[in-house]
């Protein structure tokens, strides 16, 4: 195979490239973005274990500053004893959601230069998305920047938070309200490390591989539409089995890639480039909802995975009120949405329900007084439209209501 060039000093265009057949078995492609930075991921089962010549592959051969999750230094530990040997040590960090400060990647820096890495050497990554998002920041803080490595370990991060170079922790005000722009040279998503997992946690990813399949249903998914593949392999999946989780990381890490390739900066490079065809504000389906459920029940109640289920049903069922949506779609989406076990309670309290009302009316995503939602205009028909504070609240509703596997009616 062939060696890319490490960091293009110029523009070029933006895609996703697959890359061939390898003798290792794994699957990739890389990700040119138009800035001129490249991104390879590569997925499959054993992944993790090739991480040193994958780096190599990219062009990674200087000093490595390894940080790691502390947590899988017990529940992966053979393979963290592998790897820290080959990369020079383990730098584990106890990172966890409601410690994600910059006082944590401060800490991250102080390691990295304690370990005596230079401008030539780089990052390894190894963690859920806190994790990564931690270390990714002190990576693009650290020297002004060193290129740095995603190995995320977690379904939810392998899938999302790994690649397309949003890093960040987060302020008392806020949920990543401090953070970079700094694109990963390499991602290894690598499903045997989910067995480690707990259901929840699966179910958790699961949902956002369940939102990619809903925008992009038709997509090759090793062979299978992916919709299909998602609604004939969840339960699998969900149990941790690494063979079926491969074509689904697959196929939904991809479709975040076309996204991001021509949309680094989520519509933020300047009025003079055209709108991409598929924007990445398009990956937020489902979220608008589910932000505003974890913002009120303070983060603790829902997984990230578990809010966007519920997002993604109040986001099907206003499209369907639309008259976006079909019954027929809308009764298929809902069935398999319903398919991510919550594992929470969804009631809200008065207060509770208030808040996620002002949490929606303050999405970033609101414009001109109106709040936007990704909807779909039939499935894999994303649309982001501007919608009033009545169906804000008829979504958040819908969002929360138990309804017969199968049925897709709502009723307020
Ligand atoms: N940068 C992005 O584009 C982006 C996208 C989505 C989410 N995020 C961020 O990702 C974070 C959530 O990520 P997450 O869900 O991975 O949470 P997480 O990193 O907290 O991981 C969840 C739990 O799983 C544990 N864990 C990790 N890998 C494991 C394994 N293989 N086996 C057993 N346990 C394991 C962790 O220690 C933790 O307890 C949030 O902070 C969110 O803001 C970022
Ligand atoms: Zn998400």
């Amino acid at each position: 195979m062939s060696t890319p060039d490490a960091a293009p000093a110029s523009a070029s265009v933006a895609g996703v490239q697959t890359l061939p057949a390898r003798r290792d078995g794994l699957a990739g492609f890389d990700v040119q973005f138009a800035s001129g930075v490249r991104t390879r991921c590569v997925t499959g089962a054993g992944a993790l274990g090739h991480l040193p010549a994958l780096a190599a592959e990219v062009g990674l051969t200087g000093t490595s500053g390894f940080l790691c999750d502390a947590r899988l230094v017990f529940v992966q530990r053979a393979l963290v004893e592998s790897l820290g040997k080959q990369l020079g040590g383990t730098l584990a960090r106890p990172v966890r959601e409601d410690r994600k400060s910059l006082a944590e990647v401060e800490a991250m820096a102080e390691v990295l230069s304690a370990r005596g890495l230079s401008r030539d050497g780089f990052v390894v990554a190894l963690g859920g998305g806190v994790l990564t998002d931690l270390a990714g920041l002190a990576a693009a803080l650290y020297q002004r920047g060193v290129p740095w490595i995603a190995a995320p370990t977690t379904l939810l991060s392998q899938v999302d938070a790994g690649l397309g170079g949003k890093t960040g922790a987060n302020l008392r005000a806020g949920k990543n309200l401090v953070g970079a722009f700094h694109q990963p040279r390499l991602v290894v998503c690598d499903p045997a490390v989910l067995a480690t997992l707990s259901l929840r946690e699966r179910f958790s990813g699961l949902a956002e591989i369940v939102k990619c399949a809903l925008l992009d249903p038709a997509r090759d998914a090793d062979g299978e539409p992916f919709l299909d593949r998602c609604e004939r392999t969840l339960d699998r999946a969900a149990s941790g089995d690494a063979a079926t989780l491969a074509p689904l990381i697959a196929a939904a890490l991809r479709l975040k890639a076309e996204i991001v390739a021509t949309d680094e900066r989520e519509g933020e490079s300047g009025s003079a480039t055209p709108r991409p065809a598929r924007l990445r504000a398009f990956l937020n389906l489902g979220h608008t909802v589910g932000h505003a459920l974890e913002s009120a029940t303070g983060y603790t109640r829902f997984t990230h995975g578990e809010a966007v289920a519920l997002g993604l049903r109040g986001a099907l069922l206003l499209s369907q009120k639309r008259g976006l949506l079909d019954a027929d779609e809308t009764a298929r989406a809902v069935a398999l949405v319903s398919r991510i076990a919550i594992d929470a309670p969804r009631g809200l309290t008065g207060e509770e329900r208030a808040a996620a009302l002002g949490a929606l009316a303050r999405d970033k995503k609101v414009r001109d007084g109106a709040v936007r939602f990704v909807l779909l205009a039939g499935l894999g028909a994303p649309q982001l439209q501007a919608v009033s504070a009545d169906e804000a609240a008829y979504a958040l509703d819908a969002a929360l209501t138990l309804s017969p596997r199968n049925g897709s009616t709502f009723t307020p």
